[in-house]
């Protein structure tokens, strides 16, 4: 039986409303607000107009390679990409990465088996890449204090098979920007390239520039910087899947443009990821970037900025809580004291109408809340302020969520590479998270599953989360 358009209409706006808001700023991660509604209206008209376009083939929608050229040279003048650059638009952060990637080891056939040097804090589409691309992460500490890499031990630890060195501008968990520089020099002279990732510093950060001139120096001005990633649908606000991946020349981007001729079809011929792809983001991205222009971006990355400082501010006023690090952008990462947890806070956050993300401990970086500002947040960090004293006090009167050691015990014992159903399903059970019947009954407050995949190991973590989305990622009846 079809639905009418109002039924449509009635079924998705029940369904929607179990998720997290998009707009008005309560979501500080996953989403960016601009909080001007005639740039979202554009960017709306855009992507429908120009949903059932293909990028698939520039000769048959020459628009969608006119909007693609005009947004990677806006790009590249932003973050001073020299004479020569070249770039691509692509669907996000991941797939610019994945993409950056592949050039890299496909620049390099004579490395049998190669590596890329990173450090710990670069974002985890590095590591789907290495294992998608067969190239072997070499993972590097970053300064405990800072959360920075430390270019000295990245320098060590690249060999005659590393064919890629990483930074981040600046990295998610944490917000710091790497000291890019020693860096990209060390890669430089090792004949590697070196790949800057801003995929949510990039629209950011150089509009800040003119207010904070002593940023530490990140764009292709930094010899040695051969690729760089930048994402639109983060902080240039436009609707989801454009990102800008950008290479110092045409001759580094060509190891990862694809074309086959070999089968009867159509020359197939990709400068990306898709083949396919619909036109409506990229158009909606080139409308919403040139309807923001760069004084409006420059006005609401200056917004977004003095919040996130604001409430570093009000942070240090708040028993228990303190910055992990001090922020470079517009993202604040926050730990807690030990009196209690911060998988208590996200909850008690969540519970007052604001989602902040929590990240699990890794090696010796401690548990911390992320929360990233848009300029539509700014409006609001003085409430954000106050809640987050009220979750924290109220975290700390409930002590850190204790963790059953016999759990811990039970899912220690389990080997990840061999973590079997009928294994997951006992340790579901064990976590109260069974419904009974092999599926999934996700709890009220996430703390109690989130301090117990806390305490257990990366690993095991991926193996019960993989476990997880398994189970809710099924046809419905
Ligand atoms: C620094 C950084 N790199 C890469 C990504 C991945 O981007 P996406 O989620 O668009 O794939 C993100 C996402 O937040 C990011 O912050």
């Amino acid at each position: 039986m079809s639905l009418t358009p109002d039924e449509i209409r009635t079924h998705l706006e029940a369904l929607r409303g179990r998720d997290l808001p998009t707009h008005g700023g309560h979501t500080l991660a996953y989403v960016y607000d601009s909080g001007l509604a005639s740039a979202d209206a554009i960017g709306r008209e855009v992507l429908a107009a120009f949903s059932s376009t293909n990028g698939l083939d520039p000769t048959a929608f020459p628009s969608l390679l006119a909007m693609e050229n005009d947004l990677v040279g806006i790009a590249g003048r932003l973050v001073d990409a020299p004479d020569g650059f070249a770039g691509v638009v692509t669907s996000g952060g991941t797939e610019s990465i994945l993409l950056a990637v592949l050039a890299a080891r496909d620049g390099r056939p004579d490395v049998a088996a190669p590596r890329m040097v990173l450090p710990t804090t670069a974002h985890a589409a590095f590591h789907k890449a290495a294992h998608w691309l067969g190239v072997e992460p070499v993972f590097v500490d970053v300064d405990p204090v800072t959360k920075r890499a430390v270019p000295e031990a990245m320098a060590a630890a690249i060999d005659d098979r590393t064919l890629l060195v990483v930074a981040s501008a600046p990295s998610y968990a944490h917000g710091v920007i790497d000291p890019v520089e020693p860096i990209a020099a060390a890669a430089s002279a090792a004949g590697v390239r070196c790949h800057v990732d801003a995929c949510i510093g990039g629209w950011v950060l150089p509009h800040l520039r003119a207010t904070e001139p002593d940023q530490l120096p990140w764009t292709f001005a930094v010899p040695g910087v051969t690729s760089l990633s930048l994402d639109l649908h983060k902080y240039a606000y436009t609707p989801k899947g454009v990102s800008v991946l950008l290479h110092a020349s045409a001759a580094l981007r060509r190891t990862h443009l694809f074309a086959s001729a070999r089968w009867p079809g159509y020359t197939m011929l990709n400068t990306t990821a898709q083949s396919t792809k619909s036109g409506g983001p990229l158009a909606a991205a080139w409308a919403v970037v040139h309807h923001i222009g760069a004084e409006g971006y420059a006005g609401l990355a200056r917004t977004a900025r003095e919040a996130t400082l604001d409430l570093a501010t009000a942070v240090s006023g708040i028993p228990g809580l303190s910055l992990a690090a001090e922020p470079d952008s517009t993202l604040l990462s926050l730990t807690t004291d030990g009196s209690c947890d911060v998988f208590t806070i996200s909850d008690e956050m969540l519970a007052r109408g604001w989602y902040i993300q929590p990240q699990m401990r890794f090696g010796d970086l401690p548990a911390t809340l992320h929360l990233t500002f848009s300029a539509a947040t700014a409006t609001a960090s003085d409430r954000i302020g106050r809640d987050l004293a009220d979750s924290t006090a109220a975290a700390r009167a409930s002590g850190p969520v204790p963790v059953p050691a016999e759990l811990v015990a039970a899912a220690g014992s389990l080997d990840p590479a061999t973590l079997d159903d009928a294994a997951f399903d006992g340790l579901l059970a064990l976590a109260g998270l069974g419904d009974g019947a092999g599926g999934l009954a996700l709890p009220e407050r996430m703390a109690p599953l989130n301090a117990l995949l806390d305490a257990l190991s990366p690993e095991l973590r991926e193996a019960i989360l993989l476990g997880v989305i398994d189970r809710l990622a099924r046809p419905s009846a």
